[in-house]
């Protein structure tokens, strides 16, 4: 058993952690659904593009708008994962330095895949992208309505 000073320290600790937690995953909910307007936007351009009826240029743009968001939004989970998986009940998860290794590597790749040079590459990484939020909003079971 720890001393009582620790005991205590930890009790003032826990709902502290809960708050914490909660305020990340409202932001973490937020920059989904902002991700996946650019990505929605995307998807649109690269349908107009595809159909002729536009010039790159907008879609470059939109890309770049894309990619900026998810560089943030990258460094936000980085510094958010460990903590917040750190504090959470994983019965059955793989170790959480493992899932923040895997997180990591898939993101690069995703952020690899953002400097497409067609729209088909283009439309391959935001599917995996929109899968990957989709499977965080899960796992961290983020509701739909979260962000507004
Ligand atoms: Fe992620
Ligand atoms: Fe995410």
């Amino acid at each position: 058993m720890p001393p009582a000073r620790n005991r205590g320290s930890r009790r003032r600790s826990e709902p502290a952690a809960r708050a914490g937690r909660g305020a990340a995953l409202r932001e973490l909910a937020v920059q989904h659904a902002a991700l996946r307007e650019l990505i929605a936007r995307c998807q649109e351009l690269a349908d107009e593009l595809d159909a002729g009826r536009i010039e790159a240029a907008p879609l470059v743009d939109a890309v770049t708008a894309l990619r900026s968001a998810f560089d943030a939004h990258s460094q936000f989970e980085e510094r958010l994962l460990r903590p917040v998986l750190l504090s959470a009940d994983r019965p059955g998860a793989l170790p959480v330095g493992r899932m923040v290794h895997d997180h990591t590597l898939d993101h690069r790749a995703m952020r690899r895949g953002l400097e497409p040079t067609t729209s088909s590459q283009l439309r391959d990484v935001l599917d995996i992208l929109c899968a990957h939020l989709d499977a965080e909003d899960r796992y961290f079971a983020i509701p739909d309505d979260a962000a507004r």
